[in-house]
């Protein structure tokens, strides 16, 4: 005990942060874009079909020379440009994907050697679609510690590498793409308490099957997202001190259009709120679904409230100030 306590007085804390804020975000949008007809075509289904069902009209499909690292790295890049920071300057990389197959390494290390900042710590974080704001919950964590100064965080996937083109209740839902935020130090709180968790008795709704692709029992997961949302909005609200009438934007997962709708229904969203619908021309981007969204909409700045969820099942939300 004795020793524990002689112990505890050789350790010093690092110099943290009041507060952390996303600096500046950016998308990597994969060059092909396919539309409906080509997909219905090979799951028995139609344009409007998938239309009125989730809302898409076209998403991206990642060509070969795309992989997860290049996508990745290249939206990385230009979140940094944006932002004016060095990448040597960037302490933490972290990379929320669920579509990594195929090697030991986990992807962010070699997202920060492709960036020149391979000296900083890097890691990839699994929470599948709910991995954005999870992710964002850690680099904010991070920088208030002092355990980091910049933080890059890339939500990155090829979907196409881990779904069945012949399969009705996915083939036509995923996409491929990244969004990159960069982190950094604030004076003031920049990105809300995280309110989150996970419910593993739904694991089976979305998994892997032993080849590794990826099986959703659709209607099942839409049910459980559009039950949990309402409430874990108004609880990271509450937990940011603010109301649904101080937003002026809601960016969830694109998972569906339907869910976005009746979602911000729910909420309660005045008309003056920006409600992202990036999946009409991107599909269901997994972990990057949300900085992709957020970029897409340029002149919004103010508090906007995030909230992903997905296979685990896992959920999580925040409000951020915009960049
Ligand atoms: O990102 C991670 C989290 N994922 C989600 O949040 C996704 C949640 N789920 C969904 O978004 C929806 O369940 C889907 C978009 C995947 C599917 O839409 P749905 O309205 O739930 O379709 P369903 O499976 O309930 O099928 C409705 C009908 C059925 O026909 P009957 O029984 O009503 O005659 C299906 O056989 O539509 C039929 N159907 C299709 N028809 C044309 C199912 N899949 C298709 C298809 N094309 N691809």
């Amino acid at each position: 005990m004795l020793g524990l306590v002689a112990m505890a007085h050789l350790l010093q804390r690092r110099a943290g942060h009041p507060g952390s804020r996303i600096l500046s975000v950016a998308t990597y949008r994969p060059r092909t874009e396919v539309g409906n007809e080509p997909i219905a075509a090979l799951i028995d289904s139609s344009d409007e079909w998938i239309r009125r069902r989730c809302g898409i009209e076209s998403r991206r499909h990642a060509a070969p020379d795309e992989d997860l690292v290049t996508m990745a790295a290249t939206a990385a890049s230009k979140a940094l440009a944006d932002a004016g920071i060095d990448p040597r300057d960037v302490s933490a990389i972290l990379v929320a994907t669920m579509s990594h197959r195929g090697r030991a390494a986990t992807v962010a290390p070699m997202v920060a050697d492709a960036l020149g900042t391979s000296a900083a710590a890097a890691m990839d974080l699994g929470a599948a679609c709910a991995g954005f704001p999870y992710a964002l919950a850690t680099a904010d964590a991070l920088v208030r510690s002092g355990a980091a100064g910049y933080v890059v965080l890339v939500g990155a996937e090829r979907m196409t590498d881990i779904i069945d083109k012949h399969d009705r209740g996915t083939a036509f839902l995923f996409g491929d793409g990244a969004g990159a935020v960069v982190i950094g130090p604030a004076q003031t709180c920049g990105i809300g308490p995280v309110v989150w968790g996970s419910d593993g008795s739904g694991s089976k709704l979305l998994r892997y099957d032993e080849s590794g692709i990826l099986r959703m029992a659709g209607p099942e997961v839409f049910r459980w997202a559009t039950a949990i949302i309402p409430d874990l909005a108004m609880r990271a609200l509450d937990a940011a001190g603010i109301s649904a009438a101080d937003l002026a934007a809601f960016i969830p997962h694109q998972a569906n259009l339907r869910i976005t709708s009746v979602a911000a229904k729910a909420i309660g969203l005045g008309p003056h709120v920006q409600v992202a619908t990036d999946i009409t021309t991107n599909g269901n981007t997994g972990a990057a679904s949300i900085p992709q969204a957020m970029a897409a909409l340029p002149g919004t700045t103010g508090p906007a409230l995030l909230v992903g969820f997905g296979a685990g099942l896992s959920y999580a939300a925040q409000v951020v100030t915009l960049p």
